[in-house]
């Protein structure tokens, strides 16, 4: 490559530039947990620390409870039967391997990139980039999935009182309507929560996470009322392939709970609390999820699930037989889903602030507001964007495309917390995952296993996102890139 001393990126080669890695340093001084100061080193605005081990977990399971049990759970049940339970307990597992990668990441660099920031302190560049662009799949194609599932509620709760919104606001183009109004409409509410503060934010999701919580308990109570012992035979009529169909499918309703590690930059100590906060919001999710499996299948024979149906707020409709608690139950159904919409789009804009930084995307996404200490025009640009996918797009679509992504981003980082321990030993780890290598191994290889499993057209849809990232980073990323212009 000529030598061009206007473009100091083209100093370096691409292979050499794809390999280079942000120092571990570089990422420690613009997170600096003791730094009280409201800009950094380079006079930048910084992220206000405000969320405490409660608010961390809250943003772990908000992000992650919500169209995924209450909506995916029944597309999943005709793919794999009563055994439906094991295909949570298979996604759970998976997610568990990835989570303590995670956990060991977030206490190693605690910074608010998640996954991308680790692998551009591991991996490289190249791999980086990948990541941050997988990771545009897991969180805004994901909001944009998760308000559409929450659409089926509100319509489930109107319907109550006989007046579902007409298919032509209720629905995207493609699955018979023009545009999905209530789902736009949730991603705009949670986008203008955002806009002042992540403590404000963190506030009405912690709010949000109880209501859900209490929800899914509420459904399983009320569920093991009408319970069936002969519902669960036969077990797996569709066999072990479709188990592990649907234990893909359902890796939708786990993806989230790395979100506490896009919030490191504004926890108060990062180090500690987010390897507390990404475990015990698995834990307490993985719980619930095989709960209210087991409690489903327990009232409502498996053959009557059909695809595209509110199917827990059916559920509890036959068994209380009460219209009003059907109501009051879509509504919190909403409002748990809100709190998805709410959190992912927070991660969403936190990572390209990180990315900005590095001058992977263009700088105004990472532009802090030096009133609200938030990337004001960041939120407001994903959350439009998000705002009119959301409209636009069926659920199926964009929830196959959000796991595959996810499970890229999650196989990166058990390949980070490799490459760190190898390569840097004598770092101070916070958390470190037991029986390494095992759990790493295994991690990525499961994370493989239920990528093979999603569908050509799903794998197809990824392979041009990925072409598209790759015309992306060659067109700006390449050429603004921060650390190529200090080398
Ligand atoms: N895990 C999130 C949900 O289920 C995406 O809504």
């Amino acid at each position: 490559m000529p030598r061009d001393t206007a473009s100091p990126s083209a100093r370096l080669s691409l292979a050499a530039q794809l390999r280079q890695r942000k120092p571990l340093e570089a990422f420690a001084a613009e997170s600096d947990a003791s730094a009280a100061a409201a800009t950094d080193s380079a006079g930048r605005t910084r992220l206000r620390r405000s969320l405490g081990v409660w608010h961390l977990t809250a943003i772990s399971i908000g992000a992650t409870l919500g169209t995924g049990i209450l909506v995916v759970l029944g597309t999943a049940v005709p793919l794999a039967g009563p055994a439906v339970w094991i295909a949570f307990v298979l996604a759970g597992v998976a997610a568990l391997l990835s989570a303590l990668s995670y956990a060991e990441m977030a206490g190693s660099v605690p910074v608010s990139g998640s996954s991308y920031s680790y692998a551009y302190a591991t991996l490289g560049e190249g791999l980086a980039w990948v990541c941050g662009w997988c990771l545009v799949l897991e969180y805004a194609v994901s909001v944009a999935a998760v308000a559409v599932g929450a659409g089926q509620y509100v319509n489930e709760a109107l319907g109550v009182f006989g007046l579902a919104l007409p298919d032509a606001i209720a629905e995207p183009p493609g699955a018979g309507g023009v545009v999905n109004l209530p789902a736009a409409l949730l991603v705009i509410v949670a986008m203008l929560v955002l806009v002042p503060g992540a403590r404000e934010g963190a506030w009405v999701n912690t709010v949000l996470v109880v209501v859900k919580i209490g929800l899914l308990v509420f459904f399983v109570a009320v569920a093991f009322t009408a319970f069936s012992a002969g519902n669960f035979e036969p077990l797996a009529p569709m066999g072990a392939a479709g188990v592990s169909a649907a234990a893909s499918r359902l890796f939708f309703s786990y993806i989230g709970f790395d979100a506490a590690s896009t919030a490191g930059e504004e926890a108060r100590d990062p180090k500690r609390d987010l390897p507390r906060a990404i475990i015990a919001s698995i834990v307490i999710i993985t719980v619930l999820y095989i709960l209210v499996a087991v409690a489903a299948i327990g009232a409502r024979p498996w053959e009557t699930f059909t695809d595209g149906e509110a199917s827990l707020v059916a559920i509890v409709a036959e068994i209380t037989g009460q219209p009003w608690v059907a109501f009051v139950f879509a509504v919190a159904a909403v409002l748990a889903i809100a709190s998805v919409v709410l959190t992912v789009l927070y991660g969403q804009t936190r990572i390209f602030v990180s990315m900005s930084r590095d001058g992977l995307v263009p700088r105004v996404l990472g532009r802090i507001s030096p009133r609200t200490q938030t990337p004001v025009a960041g939120t407001l640009i994903v959350g439009g964007a998000v705002a009119l996918a959301a409209a636009l797009v069926p659920l199926g679509a964009l929830a196959d495309a959000t796991s595959i992504g996810t499970l890229f981003a999650f196989a990166l980082v058990n390949v980070s917390v490799i490459w760190l321990r190898r390569n840097r030993p004598e770092l101070d780890r916070t958390f470190r995952v037991p029986l390494y290598p095992v759990v790493p191994v295994l991690g990525c290889a499961f994370c493989v296993l239920l990528m093979v499993t999603l569908g050509w057209i799903t794998w197809l849809a990824f392979g041009v996102w990925m072409l598209v990232g790759a015309a992306v980073y060659l067109g700006y990323g390449r050429r603004h890139s921060v650390l190529a212009r200090a080398s």
